[in-house]
């Protein structure tokens, strides 16, 4: 923690949103009503009419939220910062959203956690709010809403787990799930000993300790400029995570005062700090998704090749699992966000003046911040991985797909990306699975033809197909190959991948299968090439057989998906868009600032 926000302390001159519902002589009756049912938790009518700003808690914090669930805690110390600010605080519930524990996937409540704070912050008597954020998607649910409605905000992180050991090793969140399933099907453990190895990577309240995608959400936020310098990082029980609480509460209400709203911080500068920062801590292949659908509802112009333009030769400085070897607690005590924004910009790779919820600038709030610990957050000139984004792949598989750069290891880096003469791409031969249930039940089927030259498609994963968009496409290799040694194999997919997994995939494929992207054509056994050097990935076939293809394909009404279980799963499928825009609710986006329309002049 770094730099107390200032106190607010000087005369309020602008009528503020609230007063429109609590004192509004021009429309008493309303008034009157509106007065005397918040007056019943305690309020008093001289506090509400006292031209206080009133400041809203989004909690997303619950028991069905265990990674959020210590907000309730804090956002007693939010209160107390709003109060002696000067504030006056009301706290409410947003839509849970628990990684994962939601069937059939998380992805398909961050929009609608969207729309439900958009219609609160709107629709309710706030003139700023506390965003709650932590777990995967309540991070960009949050601030998409705070995007589209417009008022001051600023984003409170839960902070992540404590470190988890066991004998004596640093085991991380989710990581650990995909090394030990590989241990178990290689038969090196047993169920119980799955569970146990597992468990010990959860030894607190918080959110997952490795660079999933929560600590990326967390840490893009602040370099968004949206949370407090130096807050992202500290873990959920430490003591300087109440402090911080307590000082996003006092800055809220000078954000109001200020009116600072995410449209003055949320600039394309910001942004493209924010890919930069991206990749230099190694994030999750998840961010590319929720930045560029918070850019969408801001109305920032910013699309998925700007990830490879501005991100791919970022190096890795963050020495955090999955890529490397440390956890939370390690990169808080490493320096956090601000050291790794001021190695970015001694480079010149950090707009510099892009302001922040503070009312200070990136640069100002970072410039001066030294790395505490060099195993755990590298120096520039000592990275981890050099050009560790990611690159974006096209051809007649899809539109777009990404590939994370700083999780693929040294062997298939030089063969693959380093070397320019040789001309090698990876190719081989396909084994396609349509959703994953087809896959846990064939990936160990003994006749499955599968060898180490194999790749592994996912398709039936992405946003129409299952709704929401499932993270299955880091798939494990078949027992059988595991028990060679052989732990890998590259993954293709129309889905997501945990932002814990390592794996060398090609996933957030767009168009899907089920919107008739490419995937949709290939069959097990085809070729498929992909050049990462020239950003290629195709089928092997003509021209001629993957237009008779697709020809079939449309006879037969387009590729298949299971039927919607929930009305939600069926609005979402009929309105959202692809992962490369987003995958935002595209009659969403025409929304955008309208606090305006009520109380703001
Ligand atoms: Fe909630 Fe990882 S499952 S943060
Ligand atoms: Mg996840």
């Amino acid at each position: 923690m770094q730099n107390p926000p200032p106190s607010p302390s000087r005369e309020v001159p602008r009528r503020l949103r609230s007063r429109e519902w609590f004192d509004n002589p021009d429309n008493a009756d309303m008034t009157a009503l509106y007065l005397e049912r918040y007056m019943n938790f305690g309020l008093s009518l001289e506090e509400l009419q006292s031209g206080k700003p009133i400041i809203g808690i989004a909690q997303t914090g619950s028991d069905l939220s265990p990674c959020n669930r210590h907000h309730i805690v804090l956002a007693e110390r939010v209160r107390e910062g709003i109060r002696e600010a000067g504030g006056i605080c009301i706290e409410f519930p947003v839509h849970p959203i628990q990684e994962t524990g939601k069937r059939p996937t998380a992805g398909l409540d961050r929009n609608l956690a969207y729309m439900g704070l958009v219609e609160i912050l709107f629709g309710y008597p706030l003139d700023g709010v506390v965003l709650t954020v932590g777990c995967d998607k309540t991070t960009p649910a949050c601030l998409m809403a705070a995007a589209t409605v417009n008022i001051p905000a600023i984003a409170l992180s839960v902070g992540p787990m404590l470190n988890g050991y066991y004998k004596g090793e640093r085991t991380g969140s989710g990581t650990i799930v995909w090394k030990a399933r590989e241990k178990l099907a290689a038969g090196e453990i047993d169920y119980k000993g799955f569970i146990k190895l597992v468990a010990s990577s959860a030894q607190s309240t918080g959110y997952c300790n490795t660079m999933g995608t929560a600590t990326t959400m967390n840490s893009l936020t602040e370099s968004l400029g949206m949370s407090l310098p130096g807050s992202a990082a500290i873990p959920a029980p430490y003591r300087d995570r109440q402090e911080v609480a307590y000082h996003t509460g006092r800055q809220i209400v000078e954000m109001v005062h200020a009116d600072r709203k995410p449209s003055d911080i949320l600039t394309r500068e910001a942004f493209i700090n924010t890919i930069r920062v991206n990749s230099a801590i190694g994030g999750s292949t998840n961010a590319p998704i929720h930045i560029n659908a918070i850019a969408r509802h801001i109305g920032v112009e910013l699309n998925i090749d700007d990830w490879q333009t501005y991100g791919r030769d970022v190096p890795l400085l963050v020495n955090l699992q999955p890529a490397g070897e440390y956890l939370g607690e390690d990169y808080y005590h490493a320096g956090g966000v601000p050291a790794v924004v001021s190695q970015l910009i001694k480079q010149g790779l950090i707009h510099e003046d892009a302001l922040t919820c503070n009312g200070k600038t990136m640069g100002d709030n970072c410039r001066d911040t030294e790395i505490e610990d060099e195993k755990v957050i590298r120096p520039f000139d000592r990275p981890m991985a050099k050009a560790a984004g990611y690159s974006v792949l096209r051809g007649n598989l899809f539109d777009s797909a990404i590939m994370k750069l700083s999780v693929i290891s040294d062997e298939f880096r030089d063969r693959y990306l380093s070397n320019p003469d040789d001309p090698d791409a990876f190719e081989g031969p396909v084994v396609v699975f349509d959703g994953p249930e087809d896959y846990h039940a064939r990936i160990d089927d003994p006749d499955l033809e599968i060898d180490e030259k194999s790749l592994l498609i996912m398709r039936g994963a992405g946003p129409i197909g299952y709704p929401g968009a499932a993270e299955v496409v880091n798939m494990r290799a078949p027992a059988k190959l595991l028990k060679r040694g052989i732990r890998a194999l590259p993954c293709i997919g129309d889905g997501r991948q945990s932002g814990t997994s390592g794996s060398p995939s090609i996933l957030n494929a767009s168009p899907e299968a089920a919107a008739g992207g490419g995937l949709a054509l290939v069959k097990t056994g085809d070729r498929v090439r992909i050049d990462l050097r020239k950003g290629t990935a195709d089928i092997l076939i003509s021209g001629e057989e993957l237009a008779q293809r697709r020809a079939e394909l449309n006879d037969r009404g387009g590729y298949p998906y299971p039927a919607s279980q929930t009305p939600w799963q069926e609005i979402q499928r009929g309105v959202t868009g692809q992962m490369d825009t987003g995958a935002v609710l595209e009659n969403a986006v025409k929304y955008q600032r309208i606090a305006q329309v009520i109380g703001v002049p």
